[in-house]
């Protein structure tokens, strides 16, 4: 307070001086060329313009007014840096107009800024100011007023606000200020048309009075700390453009009366604690995206989305809505996205959205929905993302899902879909993640699935695949997750999955895989996980797979034989090879296994015993047991009875 007098007394000093003094052009130059040694020489390059030669008015981002006096600094979105100087600034008689957005500038903004008393718009928005930004009651001339995301902390002058009710245009929001309630002053600003407090430490609830602000389009309020019903007075904002509440703490249902927000184009009250029916975002004609994902929001979704005409995203992921998807969803408009995952939706997946030829998204993953995938998705190019997982579908997948050639993710687990996945994967160049789990597929593995060289998960386990895994599967140089299991594959396991060079898990098991295990799997030395367990595997466990670090690993029930691979022998991987009775053990830790008797010892292990007995090691030595290690590799014990 005793600032703020302070400053009125300072303010009536400065005023009486320069009643009696008339400006003259030249101490604009001067306030100008002050101004321009005030910024970083490396970033004013732009300025090379601003120099005594020239008159101020042909100064780039200069104007002035009929009589030659600066008007307007329009110095936005330059990478200026440094501290402006807002004393000499405000000397400046005539300036209206200071637009400073998006540079580098930094420092406090200070009280100076009062003098500035013509000022119709200011903008100090996207720069990294620091500190809080100071009582400027004295612009009451003010219409537009940007100072979002300039870094300006702690408890913000709000009662300011209430001197400046010639402001259409309100920006504060991404600044780290202090708590505060929904500021009062605002909803008296009766011209006010956009209004962006997003992200600024606002809490309590939304005002009723927010309803006298019928010049507004573009309310935006989200990522605060907001509670309670978002009230009903807001149905009377009829010129609202865009609502944007998302990321609070709001209550309730949506109130009755929206549906009179006719021009509304963007509704997002996502992340909210929102709940009963949403019945009345049917009757927003206007809608282009409509986002009220992560809220307990029941009931159907409207059959009016389906007329919808504008509407191009469209995400409700994460509540409870029930029904089923307007059939005619998306086939208006050049549509982008739907996000309609988890929730209890039955009923098809409606066939149209990809009419225009822009879909890039559909997810509906974990709902109850049934029937086929709609052929028209096959031919749709443009989509990056298709996951439907973990619901009621079935049929025979349209061949062009598979070779979708933009898609990152292609997710149909989890359902009832049969038939082959056909060789038009070697289209899908983009593809990182096929997940195709717990179907009933059927059929052969493509070997061109190698052309897909994106792919860096494959998971087609707990279906009824039957064939050969392509040999050519170890092109795939990102294939990070392999999961084959629980189906009827054949054949032996590719020697080319050694040169695969990122995989950490495969899962094979539950098949009829025979021939033995590569040894070539010992080389890779991000394998995490191995698991090859009820299949028809033979031959003995290479020695390479003693140097993996594995935090899994079964080879049980299989047909492998001889000797356990000493480091393979330790307690955590028991039960990993348990339903081998072929398997033998050369130590006394896995007691589950039959001795292995010496004359069918590894080979290798005679070899390293004939070096020894050669180096000349004691004979009576070999009869109680010769210890050699073996270099380079991990010890390997012999014992001899
Ligand atoms: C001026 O800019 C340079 C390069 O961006 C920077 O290193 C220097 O610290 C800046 N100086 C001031 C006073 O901002
Ligand atoms: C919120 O504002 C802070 C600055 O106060 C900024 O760093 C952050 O990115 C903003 N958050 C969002 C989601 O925009
Ligand atoms: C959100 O509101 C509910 C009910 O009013 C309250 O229980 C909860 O603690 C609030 N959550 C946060 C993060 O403020
Ligand atoms: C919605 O608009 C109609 C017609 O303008 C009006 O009669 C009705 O009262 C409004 N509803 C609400 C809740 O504002
Ligand atoms: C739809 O959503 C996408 C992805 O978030 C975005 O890039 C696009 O601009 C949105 N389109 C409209 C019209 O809001
Ligand atoms: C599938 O969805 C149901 C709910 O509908 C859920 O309980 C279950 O965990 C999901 N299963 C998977 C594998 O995601
Ligand atoms: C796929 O596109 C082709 C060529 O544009 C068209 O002939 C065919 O009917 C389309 N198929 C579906 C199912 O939309
Ligand atoms: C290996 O995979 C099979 C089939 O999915 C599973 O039953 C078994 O538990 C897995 N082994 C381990 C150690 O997890
Ligand atoms: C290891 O397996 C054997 C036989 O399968 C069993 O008796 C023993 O309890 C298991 N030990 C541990 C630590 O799981």
């Amino acid at each position: 307070m005793s600032n703020t007098c302070c400053f009125h007394q300072i303010f009536l000093c400065w005023c009486l001086m320069v009643c009696f003094y008339s400006p003259v052009k030249s101490d604009e130059l001067h306030l100008l060329l002050n101004l321009k040694s005030a910024l970083n020489k490396s970033t004013t390059i732009v300025l090379d313009s601003w120099g005594e030669v020239n008159s101020i008015c042909s100064f780039n981002g200069i104007t002035c007014n009929d009589e030659g006096f600066v008007k307007e600094i329009e110095l936005s979105g330059l990478k200026l840096t440094g501290v402006l100087p807002l004393d000499s600034m405000c000397q400046l008689q005539s300036l209206e107009k200071l637009s400073f957005g998006y540079n580098s500038l930094h420092g406090p903004i200070s009280e100076e800024l009062n003098y500035c008393v013509k000022l119709q718009y200011l903008d100090l928005g996207n720069n990294l100011f620091s500190g809080s930004f100071p009582d400027i009651s004295s612009l009451t001339q003010l219409k537009s007023l940007h100072l979002n995301n300039c870094g300006f902390s702690g408890v913000f002058p709000w009662k300011m606000l209430g001197k400046m009710t010639k402001l259409t245009v309100l920006s504060l929001g991404d600044n780290p200020l202090d708590r505060s309630p929904f500021p009062n002053q605002i909803p008296k600003l009766k011209k006010l048309n956009w209004l962006y407090l997003a992200n600024c430490s606002i809490e309590g609830k939304i005002p009723p009075a927010i309803g006298d602000l019928t010049e507004l389009i573009n309310l935006e309020l989200e990522h605060n700390h907001l509670s309670g019903e978002i009230p009903m007075e807001i149905s009377k904002l009829h010129k609202l453009w865009q609502l944007e509440l998302f990321n609070n703490n709001l209550t309730g249902k949506l109130p009755v009366g929206l549906r009179n927000l006719t021009k509304l184009e963007n509704f997002d009250a996502s992340t909210n604690n929102l709940e009963g029916d949403i019945s009345e975002v049917g009757y927003l004609n206007n809608l282009v995206s409509l986002h009220l994902y992560k809220n307990k929001f029941n009931g159907e979704v409207p059959p009016e989305l389906g007329e919808l005409k504008k509407l191009v995203n469209l995400s409700l992921y994460d509540n409870m809505l029930t029904g089923r998807l307007p059939q005619k969803l998306g086939s208006w408009s050049s549509f982008d996205f739907i996000d309609v995952s988890e929730n209890l939706l039955t009923g098809p997946i409606p066939p149209y959205m990809c009419d225009k030829g822009t879909m890039r998204g559909l997810l509906m993953v974990q709902n109850r929905i049934s029937g086929k995938i709609p052929a028209t998705y096959g031919n749709c190019t443009t989509l990056k993302r298709f996951r439907v997982n973990n619901n009621s579908l079935s049929g025979v997948v349209p061949a062009g899902i598979w070779g979708l050639p933009v898609a990152d993710i292609v997710d149909i687990a989890y359902n009832r879909f049969e038939g082959p996945i056909t060789s038009d994967i070697k289209n899908a160049k983009e593809m990182g993640i096929l997940s195709v789990g717990y179907n009933r597929l059927s059929g052969e593995l493509p070997e061109v699935i190698s052309e897909a060289t994106s792919l860096v998960k494959i998971e087609i386990n707990d279906n009824q695949f039957s064939g050969k895994i392509p040999q050519g599967i170890g092109v795939l140089k990102r294939l990070n997750v392999l999961k084959f299991q629980n189906n009827m594959l054949s054949g032996s396991i590719p020697e080319s999955l050694g040169s695969c060079l990122s995989i950490s898990d495969i899962n094979m098991a539950g098949n009829s895989l025979s021939g033995k295990i590569p040894s070539c799997l010992g080389s890779l030395s991000t394998l995490n996980s191995l698991n090859l367990s009820r299949n028809e595997l033979s031959g003995k466990i290479p020695g390479s797979l003693s140097t993996l670090k594995l935090n899994l690993f079964d080879l049980s029930y299989n047909r492998l034989t001889g000797p356990i691979p000493q480091t393979l022998s330790i307690e955590a991987y028991n039960g990993s090879l348990v339903g081998n009775p072929g398997l033998c053990s050369s130590t006394f830790r896995l007691r589950s296994f039959k001795r292995c008797r010496p004359d069918s010892s590894m080979s290798k292990d005679v070899r390293v015993l004939i070096v020894c007995l050669a180096l000349g090691a004691t004979i009576l030595l070999a009869s109680l047991g010769c210890f050699c290690i073996q270099r380079g590799l991990k010890e390997e014990k012999l014992v001899i009875h």
